[in-house]
């Protein structure tokens, strides 16, 4: 479905006015039916939204987070009908959450900003917001509404240093920007049992949120005393029926990795294919479930994806100027970055006369904690003992995975 961008079109249509998930409270913000790529890195295929909440107490109104810059127009078109506001709540600095935040302070001009301490230098170095402007609150500080209170929730690194989640005690209602998030455009306002979000909602944890899901556990831990009805995060559909993604976030965190061998490969003259095929066939001969992705070609989202429960990766490279293609540079990179859960790593390939393409994968996934296998590399063409190493390397990745779960 595509929407007009002209906001009488918005109107027209209706789809993007506010609406109310609880009496008092409503969804406002900007459904991106278009956007395909985030930080020009992540790939989204199937767009996103930028979540704002409004809350209405007895006596205090409250905007929680805005929009992205480039989506403003929706939002202050929705904020038409809200005479006063009284505080504006920044969860989170990044601009797709906070870069509304200035406009806003525009329309109200006596609008109180709240915020992390941690995030009020940050708000006034991205978005230009003097400080003065802006209260910190505490880890557990609360803030009355009349009828209704806020409880801040600091959550540091879901997913910048400075982030918060704002819990409405009374409404039970948990907002959470990016944590629990999924870039998915819907006109679902709500997830229900998940099954048309958790897809996305994955993607979405692996992209952003492994890096840091160590600390994540103790986000999780830290919830378990709240009684939550509704999370409402700052990207995709609003979960009315939460179990089901903090039961899923349960187990991305704490599961152990699964029988599953991701191999991130490009191919120049077709040698480094032939290996992988080759080790496809022999692993999955022996149990082992894999899943490969031609780096030049693949959704970089979609790799991230299987890393979440993979326990091997085996990075395929022809040489290229005596280390790795540019391809599986981006892989190891991002691999290291990403900080899943793997336990064993190999480095195979090819090259022409010489070359150090294993060692230097080796180097850029530096901080990757996985134990390292013997590296196979032919030249040229693989031979039948560079079919028989793979073998070995394919027996030694089935011995370390026995006893997982599947990782179908
Ligand atoms: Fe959706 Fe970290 O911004």
């Amino acid at each position: 479905m595509r929407i007009d961008p002209d906001l009488d079109s918005y109107a027209e249509e209706g789809v993007l006015k506010a609406r109310e998930i609880k009496s008092g409270i409503s969804w406002m913000g900007s459904i991106d039916w278009e956007r395909r790529m985030f930080d020009e890195l992540i790939p989204l295929p199937d767009g996103t939204s930028y979540n704002a909440y409004l809350v209405r107490g007895s006596e205090k109104t409250a905007l929680i987070d805005t929009a992205d810059p480039a989506k403003s127009a929706a939002l202050m078109a929705q904020l038409d009908e809200v005479d006063h506001l009284d505080y504006l709540i920044i969860q989170h600095v990044e601009q797709d959450h906070s870069g509304s935040a200035p406009l806003i302070l525009e329309k109200y001009p006596n609008v109180q900003v709240i915020s992390s301490p941690k995030a009020k230098p940050m708000i006034a170095d991205h978005l230009g917001i003097p400080e003065d402007r802006i209260r910190a609150v505490e880890d557990g500080e609360t803030l009355s509404l009349g009828n209704w209170t806020f409880e801040f929730i600091h959550a540091p690194w879901v997913h910048w240093p400075e982030t918060m989640l704002t819990y409405l005690r009374e409404e039970k209602v948990l907002f959470t920007c990016d944590l629990f998030g999924s870039h998915l455009a819907t006109d679902k306002l709500f997830s229900g049992d998940g099954s048309h979000v958790c897809e996305s909602a994955k993607r979405y944890y692996a992209e952003i949120m492994m890096p840091f899901s160590s600390l994540i556990k103790g986000h999780l831990t830290k919830l378990e005393p709240f009684d939550i009805d509704v999370i409402a995060p700052s990207h995709g559909p609003v979960h009315d029926e939460p179990s089901w993604i903090l039961e899923a976030y349960h187990h991305w965190v704490h599961d152990e990795p699964k029988n599953l061998v991701v191999i991130p490969y490009t191919s120049m003259h077709g040698s480094t294919a032939l290996m992988v095929d080759h080790l496809i066939e022999a692993l999955s001969d022996r149990g082992v479930h894999v899943h490969s992705f031609h780096m030049s070609k693949t959704d970089l989202g979609e790799y991230a994806i299987q890393l979440v429960d993979a326990s091997t990766v085996v990075f395929a490279t022809p040489t290229v100027l005596v280390g790795p293609h540019p391809s599986i540079v981006l892989a190891a990179y991002l691999t290291a970055a990403l900080r899943p859960k793997l336990k064993y790593a190999a480095v195979i390939g090819s090259y022409g006369w010489a070359g150090k393409a294993a060692e230097k994968t080796m180097d850029l996934c530096g901080t990757l904690k996985a134990e390292w296998m013997e590296p196979i590399f032919t030249k040229g063409l693989p031979s039948q003992e560079t079919y028989k190493e793979l073998d070995k390397l394919a027996d030694e990745i089935a011995a370390r995975h026995k006893g997982l779960q599947s990782g179908e």
